[in-house]
């Protein structure tokens, strides 16, 4: 990073009272990866933490809708969100990301493009039985009958975390619990300074 923009980050650091990060949330259509990232938004701003939200159901509509859910599609989708989140942190932020994101390997990109100390990993491992049978969107259904292609888990993988920060198990923990899991994790990071 140019050494005025570490500077920046700094003094952001003093501004803001707290540090930046990117909390990037992964799992199935359905997994409940969008009310989490809401949730976690809520708890961080009643802090008066600065916080942004990246989510597929979103980006999907406005900066990428020119990508299909191919595995080029979703890659290219991935690594330009990562940037995007790159500079929200280079910003201030606390970046809340809510991504399918199915591979393994961009996820590891990630990490590498984001830093080790200031990206988490949180797996919201929900079973797709569960995912298909709430169907909220009714995505899977439509899956199921073929109307859409490359459907996670469905007719496209998804490659679960081997090794991620956190790990949500939404059948036995409420989200409540979830949320404290995840700031019990990420405050010693966020070097928080107000009173
Ligand atoms: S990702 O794979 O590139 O990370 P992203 O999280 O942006 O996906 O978008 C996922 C959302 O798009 C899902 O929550 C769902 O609402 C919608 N969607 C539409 N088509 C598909 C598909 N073929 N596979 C998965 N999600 C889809």
């Amino acid at each position: 990073m140019p050494h005025d923009q570490k500077t920046g980050m700094i003094d952001r650091h003093h501004l803001n009272g707290h540090r930046s990060l990117v909390i990037w949330f992964t799992g199935l259509s359905g997994s409940g990866r969008s009310t989490l990232a809401n949730m976690l938004e809520r708890y961080l701003q009643e802090r008066e933490i600065h916080t942004f939200i990246l989510d597929g159901d979103h980006v999907g509509k406005g900066l990428n809708r020119d990508l299909d859910f191919s595995d080029a599609g979703r890659n290219e989708n991935i690594r330009c969100v990562g940037e995007v989140a790159k500079l929200m942190m280079e910003a201030g932020l606390v970046v809340i990301a809510a991504f399918i994101s199915p591979f393994r390997e961009k996820r590891r990109q990630l990490r590498t493009l984001l830093g080790k100390e200031t990206f988490v990993e949180v797996f919201v491992d929900t079973p797709i039985e569960i995912c298909e049978k709430r169907d909220t969107k009714g995505l899977y259904r439509k899956a199921r009958m073929r109307e859409i292609a490359h459907f996670t888990g469905i007719s496209s993988p998804y490659e679960y975390p081997e090794n991620p920060d956190i790990r949500i198990d939404s059948s036995r923990e409420t989200p409540e619990e979830s949320i404290s899991k995840i700031i019990s994790f990420i405050w010693p990071n966020l070097g928080y300074r107000k009173s």
